[in-house]
């Protein structure tokens, strides 16, 4: 088969790993892809938002199948743009349409179906430009903290935490102003949840869902989940605390409802289904809905996965992932995320990297995200640079050596969380 992979982080580099090792791979480009994915096919330099020309290409190089790694493609409709299209008939596309990338291009359209297919999540108000007054009104509703979001994508930045009213009345008022763009012109307010986050991710085929290996994401810049968010600093699969009942309360409650309501929305979603939850008193709650697989999460999953994800695809494409069985690595996967000092603020670029090319040791990977290369250097390009990932037979097997890994490698400035699966 030949394969594009649209996107350019350490998630595609993930992907395009695990794609390639897969018998039936005979061709993979990853568009526009990094030098880490140049390791696994060829990259070509297209952006997976100039939909007319990655049809150009599939067209031109006879592509079999089109995975799409980030969300604003779909989101923007790539999937529909390629179903239009009469020369691309035979295309299996991985990645929901329009519609169904609503689940995470509107926080308001994934409330309101939440709602209606009763599927646990915060209880919640949604409130446009109009009604500045009675959005402060509905805080006092709920206890602080408040949870303030912009409907649209906002690059993992929409979702404000407030202590104080004063402060959740502000920042209503600046997502109005626009402080987010169209992104905060519909807002959500929602009850604040204490619990702890996993995810979960689903290959779906619009009609069935199958489970990937389950993943735990660390999103703040600081150990001790301190500082503001970033796109995620590390992660870790299995989660321990994730047991066989949990799992079977997240496939009735969750899993199985979400493909029931895209159905009766008349949605044929067919991708990967990221589910972020936060467990409460051990029960499961959706945090958000995303429609890709997560950054760093599957640089986790994709190691674990033993599955050939290419036969996942086509199994998807027809509809019949209900007769598939996805075996997993029993060993525990954990990645570190090396980043550029200032992240997620600013930062600079471009910072010689030292190391990373170094026979990595036995069951460790290195996974590129933000790296470039300069002449013969391979230099930084981005907040998120590296994800260091390693097996372990235990997740302390796993730790350490996900940070020997990360002792061999080093640029200016560089920056890590050192305390990756140590609250598990
Ligand atoms: P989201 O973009 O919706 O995933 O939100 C980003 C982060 O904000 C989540 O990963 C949570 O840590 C936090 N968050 C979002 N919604 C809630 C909520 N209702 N209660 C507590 N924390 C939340
Ligand atoms: N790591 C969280 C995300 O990909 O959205």
């Amino acid at each position: 088969m030949k394969v594009l992979l649209l996107g350019s982080g350490g998630r595609e580099h993930a992907l395009a790993w695990k794609i390639s090792a897969s018998p039936s791979c005979t061709e993979l480009y990853i568009a526009p892809g990094n030098p880490g994915t140049a390791q696994c096919g060829q990259n070509v330099s297209l952006s997976p938002l100039d939909f007319e020309a990655v049809a150009t290409f599939c067209v031109s190089k006879q592509i079999d199948l089109v995975l799409i790694g980030p969300e604003e493609p779909l989101v923007k409709g790539i999937t529909d743009f390629l179903r239009w299209d009469p020369a691309l008939a035979n295309l299996i596309i991985c990645g929901p349409d329009a519609a169904g990338a609503c689940l995470e291009g509107s926080k308001a359209f994934a409330k309101a179906f939440m709602s209606e297919f009763d599927i646990p999540t915060a209880r919640y108000g949604e409130f446009n430009r109009d009604q500045e007054t009675e959005a402060i009104q509905f805080l006092d509703s709920f206890t602080p903290p408040y949870v303030i979001k912009a409907d649209g994508l906002a690059a993992g930045k929409g979702v404000l935490i407030c202590a104080q009213k004063e402060e959740a009345a502000a920042a209503i008022s600046g997502m109005f102003a626009g402080e987010f763009g169209e992104a905060g012109h519909t807002i959500v307010l929602e009850e604040f949840l204490d619990g702890i986050e996993f995810s979960v991710f689903a290959l779906t085929d619009g009609k069935h869902a199958c489970l990937l290996p389950i993943a735990k994401d660390y999103k703040r810049i600081g150990d001790g989940d301190t500082g503001p968010n970033t796109g995620g600093m590390g992660a870790v699969s299995p989660v321990p605390f994730v047991d066989e009942s949990l799992l079977e309360k997240v496939r009735t409650r969750i899993v199985t409802p979400t493909v029931q309501g895209l159905v009766a929305r008349g949605i044929v979603y067919q991708g990967f289904l990221f589910i972020g939850l936060i467990l409460v008193k051990g029960e499961p709650y959706v945090i958000e809905y995303n429609c890709r697989m997560g950054d760093p999460e599957t640089e986790v999953v994709m190691p674990r996965l033993k599955t050939d994800l290419l036969e996942l695809m086509v199994a998807m494409h027809e509809q019949r992932l209900d007769k598939m069985q996805i075996e997993m690595d029993p060993r525990t996967a954990m990645t570190v995320m090396l980043v550029s000092g200032g992240y997620p603020g600013s930062y600079k670029k471009g910072m010689t990297i030292e190391g990373s090319t170094i026979e990595t040791p036995l069951d460790t990977m290195v996974f590129h995200a933000g790296t470039r290369m300069d002449e013969r250097r391979l230099v930084t390009n981005g907040g998120r640079v590296l994800a260091c990932t390693a097996y372990g037979q235990n997740l302390e097997h796993a730790r350490r050596s996900a940070y020997e890994l990360v002792k061999k490698i080093s640029f200016d400035q560089m920056n890590y969380r050192n305390d990756i699966g140590s609250d598990l």
